[in-house]
């Protein structure tokens, strides 16, 4: 098939690119940059030994992105381009609202002034808001709890997707609900490379590692959970790539999205991480507990049978594998994609 991957540069996006060229996918990127290094084609390249087609624009530019559906026919979209930070979307909330939202909005023009009639787009946990009870499946609660205008904004995009879907019966829509991505390509030539310090716990764990920061502040020792730390549920980038393609094959139901967790169904502790981090990256990783931080909730982890039976997908790589992953990207790159 001939795909759009939009954002494919960034983490999720890159690893999603090599597994679509890998399967023999034609890929065409788009991204704006704006949180990601076009280094990422070089390495793209290298893995796969397919240069994968690059055009520098912000989905949010409608007309520029409309040339690119006229130049190309494309068979159908992964939509990865948005803004992702927690914290930053608090402080910027109208940016994300324009980035997310108006994104979704210019793919979703295009496609049908063009009549593409598949999309793939990255929701997130964060729907959930605050979980009733765990592990979450695909009906479980959501949109209640939700603390910061990033998960806002994937919960408007699914119900704009949820519209559209019913509206044009023949446009197929799938929801993916990622969990807490982490690990890197094994070659080690792509991985997370964040702008600034690092908001989440696996690659401000892994800066540590590498004595780029000093130390981990464990948010909260407090919750209701084994170690007293957040449980989250932490997918390898590889395995959650993966779960693209799977998706790209499966079989539409019309008139609504398919909405897929993709996560391990595996829950670990900020403590447990530190520990594996330690034994993949043989250092210490200094930490100190401090208070929770705002908006967190005590356990996070994904019931999976849905994506197991319906997209014939099962995550294959356990948290040592992630960690070890992490900890090459890291070790080989830490600069991450600007020069060392
Ligand atoms: N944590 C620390 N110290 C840190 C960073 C995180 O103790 O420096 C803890 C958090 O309190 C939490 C766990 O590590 O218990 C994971 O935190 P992350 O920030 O890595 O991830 P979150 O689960 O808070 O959120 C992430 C993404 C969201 C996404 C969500 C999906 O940032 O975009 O997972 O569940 F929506």
């Amino acid at each position: 098939m001939k795909i759009l991957v939009t954002g494919g540069t960034g983490f999720i996006g890159s690893h999603t690119v090599v597994e679509l060229l890998q399967a023999h996918h034609q890929v065409v990127i788009v991204d704006n940059l704006v949180n990601s290094s076009d280094v990422v084609l070089d390495r793209v390249e290298k893995i796969t030994g397919i240069r994968p087609e690059f055009i520098k624009l912000d989905v949010t530019d409608s007309s520029a992105l409309d040339s690119v559906f006229t130049k190309y026919s494309f068979d159908g979209v992964i939509h990865f381009a948005a803004l992702k930070a927690v914290s930053e979307s608090i402080e910027r909330a109208l940016d994300y609202y324009k980035n997310n939202i108006g994104g979704l909005l210019s793919v979703l023009s295009c496609m049908e002034a063009h009549k593409v009639k598949k999309i793939i787009f990255s929701s997130s946990a964060t729907v959930y808001g605050l979980p009733e009870s765990v592990p979450l499946s695909e009906t479980s609660r959501v949109g209640v709890g939700i603390t910061n205008p990033y998960g806002q904004s994937k919960m408007i995009c699914e119900q704009i997707l949820v519209d559209c879907a019913k509206a044009d019966p023949n446009l197929e829509v799938t929801l993916l609900r990622y969990f807490n991505p982490g690990g890197a390509h094994e070659s080690g030539l792509i991985g997370e490379d964040p702008n600034d310090i690092p908001n989440n716990l696996l690659p401000y764990v892994s800066q540590v590692a590498v004595g780029k920061l000093k130390k981990l502040r464990v948010f909260g020792d407090d919750y209701n959970t084994p170690d007293g730390t957040g449980v989250r549920d932490y997918i390898h980038v590889v395995d959650l790539a993966k779960g693209h393609l799977a998706a790209l094959s499966h079989n539409p139901t019309p008139g609504k999205p398919d909405i897929y967790n993709l996560g391990t169904g595996q829950g670990y502790s900020v403590l447990q991480i530190v520990r594996a981090f330690e034994k993949a990256s043989a250092a210490i990783i200094p930490y100190e507990i401090t208070a929770r931080r705002a908006g967190d909730i005590a356990e996070c982890y994904a019931d999976v049978t849905k994506a197991n039976q319906e997209l014939n997908w099962q995550t294959t790589k356990s948290l040592d594998q992630l960690c070890a992953d992490a900890w090459r990207w890291q070790s080989q790159n830490p600069n991450g994609y600007k020069s060392q």
